[in-house]
């Protein structure tokens, strides 16, 4: 089968491997008909978290069932369907917790495990003709219509983008009235701010420095803020109007990090500065507030930006400001089992419609040049689909 391989530091490749296979009675082989490009696949393009050269990417598939294990009972051939991100047991002491993204039974010597994902156990990525789904009883979330009808999209950003965006705002606890800042506006925090949305938020602002992103914030109703030609902690407050007696809540009840490790530096947007957000995020949120951090933070970084940044992923960030304001704040992986088949029914029902983040559609081929528009937040390059088929 074709599959997206990592080569080396910015240079992927699209390869003939030796087709996914059943391992297991309880796996299944899924075919793949669309595969997105994440933010997380950029971790490791870009060299910084230590994928392995000839590791098949990806992570993101929507397909149909090809091949079934004998110990499966509840899929079958032909049936439609979106694969999580983050595999899980679905019985295990976590997974039964409703805490799947650190399931105790799929990766030894560690909790939780992905597909295509340095560190996250052996599985091979979904970027590919076909994908073997281990515990697939679990891991295989049903959807109705047919392959590449006109909610593709929409169900494929239920594999990770969708359900991280939402799990940010369930970290941070949004709820209706609430005024919420998303820094970074790519699709997890476009979603982020659209689930924010969809749970009542009376005001939502996303900052970022890539205009097309920006635009896409502001088409869902947020307030995009392009943080090149202001300082985003000082818009959001000069931008907010609380009344008088609750001057000192001019800032966001609820702060979103949809960055991560690779946060852009504000003095000079040319690099990298870790705690870019987090320090931002602490200035902003008001006394009492909440934050959630979804943009993924590395334990180990081969390349550590020069400014704030440290191999093992620690980071100085403002403790005291956080204490004094009693901030509650909550981290880490998407518990895609908790999620995923709600959020499905919010697409089925009509009432969300995440596909909008998505820019690009091509096949497994034009990869190479997709990942490098991407990393390079060029071209429109939002969400980026590989449709393998
Ligand atoms: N928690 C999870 O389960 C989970 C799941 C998927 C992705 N992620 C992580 O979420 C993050 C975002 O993913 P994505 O696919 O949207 O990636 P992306 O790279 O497309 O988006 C990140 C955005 O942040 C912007 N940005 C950079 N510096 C900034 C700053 N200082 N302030 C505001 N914005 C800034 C960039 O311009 C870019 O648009 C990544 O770290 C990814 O690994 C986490
Ligand atoms: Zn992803
Ligand atoms: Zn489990």
């Amino acid at each position: 089968m074709k599959a997206v391989i990592y080569e080396d530091v910015r240079r992927v490749a699209v390869r003939d491997v030796p087709d996914a296979a059943l391992e297991e009675p309880t796996d299944v082989v899924v075919r793949v008909t669309s595969s997105a490009i994440c933010g997380t696949d950029l971790h490791m393009y870009d060299g910084r978290t230590g994928a392995e050269p000839g590791m098949v990417l990806g992570h993101e598939p929507v397909g149909v069932v090809a091949e079934v294990g004998r110990g499966v009972e509840t899929v079958k051939p032909g049936d439609r369907v979106v694969i999580p991100t983050h595999l899980y047991c679905g019985v295990c002491v976590n997974c039964a917790r409703g805490y799947s993204a650190a399931c105790m039974r799929v990766r030894s010597g560690g909790f939780g495990a992905a597909y295509g994902y340095a560190g996250m156990g052996t599985y091979r990525g979904a970027q590919a003709e076909l994908l073997r789904v281990p515990y697939a009883d679990a891991n295989c979330i049903p959807l109705p219509g047919e392959a590449g009808d006109d909610r593709e999209d929409d169900f494929l950003m239920l594999a990770d983008a969708f359900v991280t965006g939402w799990h940010a705002t369930e970290l941070a606890q949004v709820r209706a009235a609430d005024t919420v800042a998303v820094f970074g506006a790519g699709t997890i925090g476009l979603l982020a701010a659209y689930s924010a949305l969809l749970r009542g938020a009376a005001e939502v602002y996303v900052i970022d420095l890539v205009p097309e992103r920006l635009a896409k914030a502001e088409e869902i109703g947020a307030i995009p803020i392009d943080l090149r030609k202001e300082d985003p902690v000082d818009a959001v407050k000069s931008r907010r109007r609380p009344p008088s007696g609750e001057k000192g809540l001019d800032g966001v009840q609820v702060g979103i990090d949809a960055v991560g490790f690779q946060a852009r530096d504000r003095a000079d947007t040319s690099r990298e500065n870790p705690r870019q957000v987090i320090s931002d995020l602490a200035e902003l949120v008001n006394p009492t507030g909440r934050l959630g951090i979804a943009g993924v933070y590395a334990d180990k970084d081969l390349h550590p930006a020069t400014e704030g940044g440290h191999a093992d992923g620690s980071l100085t960030v403002p403790w005291a400001t956080l204490f004094s304001k009693g901030v509650r704040m909550g981290f880490g992986r998407t518990h895609d089992r908790r999620y995923t088949v709600p959020l499905r029914d919010l697409i089925i029902s009509g009432r969300a419609r995440p596909g909008f983040v998505v820019t690009d559609h091509a096949p497994l081929a034009d990869a190479p040049g997709l990942y490098d528009a991407f990393d390079r937040r060029a071209d429109g390059v939002v969400k980026a689909v590989l449709r393998p088929a």
